[in-house]
C-alpha cells in the first residue's frame, strides 16, 4: 500500500501505533473469566507482529480489545495516541471503520456479493462514492492478484482466493492497522504460504499487521512474536525461531 494519506506512514509523533497498558478484560455472565490479566504491549508502526499461544489463552480477546471491538475492564489502550475507552460508541465504531482492517479465520465474505462488491464494502461504509469505491476495490484486488476473479462470488473461489479477497477488503480503505485472527487457520499449506507471502509483501510496503496464528512457520516469518498464556504475555524475549518449535513446511499444524 502507498502512504499517500499518511495513515500508514510516519505521521505520528512517535513510532508507536498501538499501546496497551495493564490491559484487563473480564467476561461476566455465569462464571467470571479473567481473559486478560494485565497486558503491556507496544506495537510499532510498520511492524508485523505475530501472537501465538494455546487455545483459550486470550489471543482473540487481545485483538478485540486492541481494536476497540470489546470494552476493556482495566488499564488502557491507545491507538495512534487516542484512548479508545474515552471515545463514544459511535466515535469508536467510526474510528475502527476508518483506521482498521480485519481478517478472520472463516473469511466472512458475504456470499451473495461478488469479490469486488465484498471489497467495496468498507469504502461504501465510509461514505465514498460508488465509483471511487469500485475503482479502489479493483486496484486492491489487483494488488492481491485477484483482479481476474473480481466478478466471482465466494462459492466460486478457492479458500485461499476467498482469503485473499478478505485481505483486499481489510486493506481497501488503507487502514493504519490490519488485525488478522488465525488468517491461515482454514487453509491448506499452499494457500497458507500465499497469504503469508502477501502479508510479508504488504508489510514490506509499510502496512502494520497484527496477526494471531497457530502456525509456527507463519509466526516464525514475523519479525516479532509474542506468546500468550492464561491471559498474560509470557515473559522474556521470544526468538522468532523459537516459535518454530517444529520446523517443517508451512501449514503443518503445531502441537498445541
Ligand atoms: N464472549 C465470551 N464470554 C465469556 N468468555 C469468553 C468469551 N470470549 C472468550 N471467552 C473466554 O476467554 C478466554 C480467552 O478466550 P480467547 O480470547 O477466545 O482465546 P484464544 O483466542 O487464545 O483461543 C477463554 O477462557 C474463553 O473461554
Ligand atoms: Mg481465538
Amino acid at each position: 500500500m502507498d502512504h499517500e494519506n499518511g495513515q500508514n506512514g510516519q505521521s505520528g509523533q512517535n513510532g508507536t501505533i498501538v499501546e496497551a497498558r495493564e490491559l484487563r478484560k473480564v467476561y461476566r455472565g455465569g462464571s467470571e473469566v479473567e481473559a486478560l490479566k494485565g497486558i503491556d504491549l507496544d506495537i510499532a508502526r510498520g511492524e508485523l507482529l505475530a501472537i501465538i499461544g494455546p487455545s483459550g489463552s486470550g489471543k482473540t480477546t487481545l485483538l478485540n480489545c486492541l481494536s476497540g471491538l470489546e470494552r476493556i475492564d482495566g488499564g488502557e489502550v491507545l491507538v495512534d495516541g487516542k484512548d479508545l475507552a474515552k471515545l463514544s460508541d459511535d466515535d469508536r465504531t467510526e474510528y475502527r471503520a476508518k483506521s482498521m482492517g480485519f481478517v478472520f479465520q472463516a473469511f466472512n465474505l458475504l456470499p451473495v456479493l461478488s469479490a469486488v462488491e465484498n471489497v467495496e464494502i468498507p469504502m461504501l461504509l465510509l461514505g465514498e462514492s460508488s465509483k471511487q469505491a469500485r475503482a479502489r476495490a479493483m486496484e486492491t484486488l489487483e494488488n492481491v492478484g485477484l483482479a481476474p476473479r473480481a466478478n466471482h462470488r465466494p462459492d466460486q473461489l478457492s479458500g485461499g482466493e476467498q482469503q485473499r479477497v478478505a485481505v483486499a477488503r481489510a486493506l481497501v480503505h488503507r487502514p493504519a492497522v490490519v488485525f488478522a485472527d488465525e488468517p491461515t487457520g482454514n487453509l491448506d499449506s499452499e494457500s497458507t504460504q500465499s497469504i503469508l507471502d502477501l502479508f510479508l509483501r504488504l508489510n514490506a510496503d509499510g502496512q502494520t499487521i497484527v496477526m494471531v496464528t497457530h502456525n509456527p512457520a507463519v509466526a516464525g516469518a514475523a519479525r516479532r512474536t509474542i506468546a500468550m498464556r492464561d491471559g498474560l504475555i509470557e515473559q522474556g524475549a521470544i526468538d522468532p525461531k523459537e516459535a518454530v518449535a517444529t520446523p517443517g513446511p508451512v501449514g503443518v499444524p503445531p502441537a498445541s
